[in-house]
């Protein structure tokens, strides 16, 4: 046996195959074994992707049987919870697909095997690795703005609905909220270094998603296609979160921090039907701020790049594997916005403001 990462894929469908791209360029990494509950999906994805030294089975447990340093998983978010906690438990690091997953209940458990098993469990959320959220971090955690007491998130595709499983609510839990909302949440919650969230009220609603005319699958779609929450933190501090996979509008706005100091407005980089969220990049930042009584507008230089932020994020939980190093994106982390993504789902059923049921 060479003394290489061992690395194992589980679900061999459009994602994985970015993962795969992004392994390759890893010389100390060999992918050793793609699994698939789709009966040779997995043998056909091997073989189409060039994996001749791997194995490929019918079935993720089978897989977690070979000796292995770390699983990706890349299935719907239906199976995030049953394969996640099957790897941890077979001694396995992951890294697993965003969202964490359908319900709070799961994430919970998912959590309590990564520390039972002392593995890994990192979340493939790629934006994180963009500078300019880095950037964003070191500006707000900085002190420049003072005191953070309101942030306002989100965004929208004019068009941009997905079908299949991710419209389903047994199998993919929430639409856009978790989809695309998991992305502007980390980008803001990360920011802010993660507060402890309490209360949420919500409203959320699927008038293109159910309506023929918008959507193919209108008679199986289960999920909101908008949403919009008012999240109260620790500390008096007030996120305003709203996404949309559809809407009549270019953008729902930027991105903006206020603080007892100065301001910070981000908007997001990208034109188009799918563009106006932050499942990609930063397009400007600027800091609002009085000098010498003078209201004032100071533009921070973004950083330009040409990273592939797929890239970059396996990269880093294979050398977090390599390295013993902590998980890049830990799971207990990304458990409080599943906690608020759980909040805003019973505030909107119950039309009430709710409690953020956070685990101790
Ligand atoms: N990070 C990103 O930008 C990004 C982009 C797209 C999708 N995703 C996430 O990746 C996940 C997969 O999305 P996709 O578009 O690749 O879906 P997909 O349907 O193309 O592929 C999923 C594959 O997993 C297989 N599968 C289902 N249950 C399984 C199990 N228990 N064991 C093994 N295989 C199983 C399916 O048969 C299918 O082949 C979703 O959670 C999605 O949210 C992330």
């Amino acid at each position: 046996m060479s003394n290489k990462l061992r690395i194992g894929i589980i679900g061999t469908g459009g994602i994985a195959k970015a993962h795969i791209s992004a392994y390759k360029k890893l010389p100390y990494v060999e992918i050793v074994g793609v699994a698939d509950v789709i009966p040779s999906k997995a043998a056909t994805f091997a073989e189409t992707e060039g994996l001749t030294e791997a194995a490929s089975f019918d079935s993720h447990n089978e897989l977690l049987k070979l000796e292995l340093d770390g699983v990706s998983i890349c299935t719907p978010n239906v199976s995030h919870h049953i394969t996640t906690v099957d790897a941890l438990r077979a001694g396995k690091n992951v890294l697993l697909e965003k969202p964490m997953s359908v319900t709070l209940q799961e994430g919970i458990e998912m959590t309590q095997a990564a520390k039972e098993s002392g593995k890994m469990l990192t979340l493939g959320f790629q934006p994180r690795y963009d500078p300019n959220m880095k950037l964003l971090q070191t500006i707000v955690q900085s002190g420049r703005l003072g005191n953070v007491y309101y942030v306002e998130t989100g965004g929208g595709r004019r068009r941009g609905m997905p079908g299949g499983t991710f419209i389903s609510k047994k199998l993919a839990g929430a639409g856009a909220m978790a989809d695309i909302g998991c992305y502007s949440l980390d980008m803001a919650l990360n920011t802010l270094g993660y507060p402890r969230p309490l209360t949420v009220s919500a409203f959320t609603s699927n008038h293109f998603g159910s309506n023929n005319i918008y959507h193919p699958e209108a008679s199986n779609f289960e999920v909101e296609d908008f949403g919009v929450a008012m999240v109260r933190f620790e500390n008096d501090l007030v996120l305003q979160f709203k996404i949309s996979w559809a809407m009549h509008m270019d953008t729902l706005g930027a991105t903006m921090f206020l603080g007892t100091d100065a301001g910070l407005k981000v908007t997001p980089a990208g034109i188009g039907p799918w563009s106006g969220v932050w499942d990609g990049s930063v397009g400007s930042i600027t800091l609002f701020h009085d000098e010498f009584g003078a209201h004032t507008a100071t533009p921070i230089p973004t950083i330009e790049h040409k990273l592939n932020l797929f890239d970059q994020k396996v990269h880093d939980f294979a050398e977090a594997v390599r390295d013993g190093r902590p998980a890049p994106i830990p799971g207990d982390q990304i458990l409080i916005q599943q906690a608020i993504i759980d909040g805003v789902l019973r505030s909107a059923e119950s039309r009430r403001e709710v409690s953020v049921e956070l685990p101790q």
